[in-house]
């Protein structure tokens, strides 16, 4: 009974899918779920109420009033729901959905809603690649909903392509999958510090000194410490990563100066910290208030130190759990070793970029953790299995 007690609503808009909806709600059931469903009008074209509501053991709704003049409160049904589900979503279900355009009971009930949102779309194949339902997937996606990608297959339309709605198996592991990692709330109650990212040090208005950082490896963290249920502080330097957790409150800057600054607003209230930013070293002297013209053969920019930002971390700590990260090319465990002293830390995180699919702008790291008195070493993994280990070191070492 992995989804005991768990309160799921689906969704069903007007596609062809929704027979297999039928499937799905005895599967919910049998695993512990309580059901509720609600439909829009051209659904029922599609699948029965009566079905429906047998398997679900409730009423089916699909209108703001019923027969007899009552309200059905979509307040209530939002409320009431530990996950939505839209399945099958159709194209316009989800463009009312993204768009705010609150013409039935379904999207009245999406927008009332607090709970996490799973969308499994379900459409014909040039349908499914069109920009706007791409770009309203994406938005989806921005709102931190769930997609559960449609597969590829015979069509209604008796066209082969991308566009069927998920199996119902596929569905109902995706759910369990969920409640699954968000049992595991080891962090609630702890707020993590993460800084992520590269920055810029600004030359002239045009050009600035950098580095590779996608800023992949801090967000993973900080995606994974807010499912653990920490509260987030991510400080990101210039990076086009996302993220729509709640749990993650972002704040953007652009120079090393700008991230110390940002870094010590929050410092204290941390319980941990984790530094994967790479910081620039050094800063020019001096920003040219005009972009520099080409004159000479030669140009020279006066560099200037920036600050440590985890050595301050270090010399400031109070309660902090401090973790640094080492990037190196030569001598690595020595470094790492030497950073986590003179930094005063906790544990250092070393990746090398001698080591193939590790460190910057992809997606997998291989790292190696010290503490003063341990050492442990894992194997290339993707950077968000690499965040599930740097935690759960941390929380063995905090646990202590
Ligand atoms: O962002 P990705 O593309 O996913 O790449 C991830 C990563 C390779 C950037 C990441 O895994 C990583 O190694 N981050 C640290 C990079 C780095 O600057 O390492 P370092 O050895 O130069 O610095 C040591 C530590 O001091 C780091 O924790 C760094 O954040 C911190 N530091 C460095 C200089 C400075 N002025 N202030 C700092 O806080």
């Amino acid at each position: 009974m992995t989804l005991q007690g768990k309160r799921i609503l689906i969704c069903i808009s007007g596609g062809i899918a929704a027979y297999k909806i039928n499937l799905l709600i005895r599967d919910l059931i049998k695993k512990g779920a309580e059901v509720q469903v609600l439909m829009t009008p051209s659904a029922e074209n599609f699948v029965s109420k009566l079905t429906l509501s047998t398997l679900s053991k409730n009423p089916v709704f699909l209108d703001f009033y019923s027969e007899n003049g009552t309200w059905n409160n979509h307040v209530e049904f939002a409320l009431w729901a530990d996950l939505i589900l839209f399945a099958p979503c159709t194209a316009n279900t989800l463009a009312k959905m993204v768009h705010g355009i609150c013409d039935n009971l379904v999207i009245a009930t999406y927008m009332s809603a607090k709970c996490p949102v799973f969308i499994a779309p379900a459409m014909d194949l040039d349908m499914y690649q069109h920009p706007s339902t791409k770009q309203n997937l994406e938005l989806a996606e921005d709102f931190g909903h769930f997609i559960i990608p449609a597969e590829s297959g015979e069509l209604a339309s008796g066209l082969f392509g991308q566009g069927r709605m998920a199996e119902p198996d596929t569905i109902s592991e995706k759910i369990e999958e969920f409640f699954h990692s968000n049992s595991n709330k080891s962090l609630m109650g702890k707020t993590v510090l993460i800084t992520a990212g590269p920055t810029y040090e600004a030359i002239d208005p045009v050009r600035f000194i950098g580095n590779h950082s996608s800023g992949k490896m801090g967000f993973s963290i900080a995606e994974e410490a807010a499912k653990r249920g920490a509260k987030v502080i991510l400080i990101s330097g210039p990076s086009s990563q996302k993220t729509a957790d709640p749990n993650i409150e972002i704040h953007r800057i652009s120079s090393a100066r700008e991230m110390f600054d940002e870094v010590f607003k929050h410092y204290q209230n941390a319980d941990i910290a984790i530094a994967s930013a790479a910081v620039a070293d050094y800063a020019p002297k001096e920003v040219a208030k005009e972009k520099i013209k080409k004159s000479e053969d030669s140009l020279t920019i006066e560099l200037v130190k920036n600050p440590d930002i985890l050595k301050t971390m270090g010399e400031r700590k109070s309660k902090q759990f401090l973790v640094g990260f080492a990037l190196e090319t030569q001598n690595e465990e020595e470094n790492a070793k030497g950073k986590l002293e003179k930094k005063n830390l906790d544990m250092i995180v070393l990746n090398s970029l001698r080591d193939e699919g590790a460190g910057f702008k992809i997606d997998t790291n291989k790292i190696k953790i010290f503490t003063k008195t341990r050492l442990k070493e894992f194997q290339l993994k993707s950077k968000n299995e690499v965040a599930k280990d740097i935690l759960n070191f941390i929380e063995a070492q905090i646990l202590k």
